[in-house]
């Protein structure tokens, strides 16, 4: 999540979650003030917002829309790192960056709904949501916890796992954020997609994205973009894989950002318990979500 930064925009090890608007930044990284000012961004037609809770995939976009821009000839990624083509809204330093940018501008973003710019409301710009299911989301993040010094390391999983139905984390509680971006969908140009259909079906959701986004790929290239986007391609790949991010983020020594790249991990972490309460309230928050969600929750 704090990809694409250098070491001299970290701050300092003084990491920790302070609540801004009912969300948790990360100090150190997230400037509230910047975050404030994403609201009033002027938005052009070609813009292209990535929305994502952590761990949902938003490394995979990173590196499809980075394909998808160079019409899959990935040699034309090598110069830079795919966080920085697709760089983080709420890690940009000011405006200043953000409309100095060329088009087409496209970000990723972590950020709940209403944080966003106003603009996307009034059709202009392009959002490609991706959800994951969260039970996978929340193993992935129990790991990334451990391997992320930004994060504070959790005691074991059960701690983390209330944590996360707490909401008591970066990204706060999942079904708010999934909830938030997906009951407006009719508002905006709006793409959304599952991490699951991704890894069934990579080539057809790589199709539906150029598609919305009206690049227009031969099938070679669209291959191209598929093949470089697979999770050992990605994963041996220094530019899309984030063995970059410096250690004061990242200790590359307890793990990867590659980490294994499956559907149902959580069934070896999960207790029956665990996952009988976790059901329960996705039931409970999940009735009134307007999409529909592929995943197998048993
Ligand atoms: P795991 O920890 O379950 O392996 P994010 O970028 O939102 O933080 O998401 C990271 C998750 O997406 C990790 O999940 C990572 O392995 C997975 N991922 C990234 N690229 C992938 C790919 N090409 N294929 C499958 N999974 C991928």
């Amino acid at each position: 999540m704090a990809e694409g930064f250098s070491h001299s925009s970290c701050e300092s090890l003084e990491y920790k979650l302070v609540l801004h608007m009912g969300f948790n930044l990360i100090s150190g990284i997230h400037s509230p003030e910047v975050v404030d000012q994403i609201r009033n961004f002027e938005i052009r037609d070609s813009d292209v917002f990535v929305i994502t809770y952590p761990k949902s995939g938003t490394i995979w976009l990173q590196q499809i829309l980075s394909l998808i821009e160079v019409k899959g000839d990935v040699t034309a990624t090598n110069d830079q790192l795919n966080s920085e083509r697709v760089p983080w809204i709420e890690l940009l330093n000011s405006e200043k960056q953000f409309v100095s940018a060329p088009s087409p501008r496209i970000h990723v973003s972590h950020l709940p709904y209403k944080f966003m710019p106003l603009g996307l409301k009034q059709k202009k710009g392009k959002v490609i949501y991706v959800a994951r299911n969260p039970k996978d989301v929340l193993v992935s993040y129990f790991h990334f916890h451990k391997f992320a010094n930004m994060l504070e390391t959790p005691k074991d999983f059960d701690t983390f796992f209330e944590k996360f139905m707490e909401g008591n984390v970066f990204g706060n509680c999942w079904f708010e954020h999934v909830n938030g971006w997906c009951s407006h969908n009719d508002e905006m140009n709006f793409l959304y997609i599952t991490y699951e259909e991704m890894i069934k079906d990579l080539q057809s959701v790589v199709e539906r994205i150029a598609s919305f986004l009206g690049r227009n790929l031969t099938p070679q290239q669209l291959n191209d973009v598929v093949e470089h986007s697979t999770f050992k391609n990605m994963k041996n790949n220094p530019q899309a894989n984030y063995q970059q991010v410096p250690v004061i983020l990242l200790n590359h020594q307890q793990g990867a950002f590659m980490r294994k790249g499956t559907v149902g991990d959580w069934k070896n972490y999960f207790t029956v318990a665990q996952n009988e309460r976790f059901d329960k309230v996705y039931q409970q928050k999940m009735k009134d979500v307007p999409l529909s969600f592929i995943w197998d929750m048993s």
